[in-house]
């Protein structure tokens, strides 16, 4: 099956779920979405309201910040893949529990096997506290160990690891603005980020050629 039916088929199992208690409140849950080849993923907590309400992962406030950030990388959003640790979104916003987390990962992981991205970046310490020991890494804080490639394996694939700050987290302290401003420095020397940022190039001038 191609690369797009397969996301499809966990979307449209997503999308339908109630398997934990947070189908419940939900509005919309949010599978998350991107370019079908993209070489990154980015990981974040759980879907907002805003998210809720239209399906869509990080299209409010702190989905503009990710956008900057990403523009900052030399990455485009529609060249990357978004998507979240849990795919609904928790009353007023507070953290998925253990047992949601859980219950929800096993779609994020086949996620991540249809799409074998060469580098996943965890946004903020949820994403990071669940990927990091999934894939056999120590985690302690994110302010530990942001702003570093980690080796790991999840099942049988050898993945590269990045984690950095939430977003909303920069918008409600400003406290670490510039460390997740290094930290996407540095995805922005990486060449798994420069080979991302080639193939959109090459794929929007095919596409341009074409017209
Ligand atoms: N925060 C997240 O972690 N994910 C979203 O999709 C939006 C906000
Ligand atoms: Fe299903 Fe995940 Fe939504 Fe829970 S959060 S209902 S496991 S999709």
């Amino acid at each position: 099956m191609s690369v797009r039916k397969l996301l499809a088929a966990v979307a449209s199992e997503v999308v339908v779920c109630v398997k934990c208690p947070l189908c419940k409140s939900r509005k919309n849950a949010v599978p998350g979405g991107g370019s079908l080849r993209a070489k990154i993923l980015f990981v974040g907590e759980a879907p907002g309201s805003s998210e809720d309400a239209v399906g869509r992962p990080f299209v409010g406030a702190a989905g503009k910040l990710l956008d900057r950030l990403l523009g900052q990388s030399g990455l485009k959003r529609k060249s990357v893949f978004i998507t979240n640790v849990v795919k609904c979104r928790p009353p007023k916003n507070r953290k998925p529990h253990r047992l949601e987390i859980q219950t929800c990962t096993p779609y994020l992981i086949r996620q991540i096997k249809i799409i074998r991205p060469g580098l996943i970046v965890a946004l903020g310490s949820t994403a990071a506290g669940y990927l990091l020991p999934e894939a056999g890494l120590p985690f302690s804080k994110i302010t530990q160990i942001h702003g570093r490639f980690h080796e790991g394996r999840l099942d049988d694939q050898k993945v590269a690891l990045f984690a950095t700050f939430h977003p909303a987290a920069i918008l409600r302290g400003g406290k670490y603005r510039q460390e997740i401003t290094n930290d996407f420095a540095l995805l922005r020397k990486d060449r798994r980020t420069q080979n991302a940022t080639r193939a959109r190039q090459i794929h929007t001038t095919s596409s341009r050629a074409r017209n």
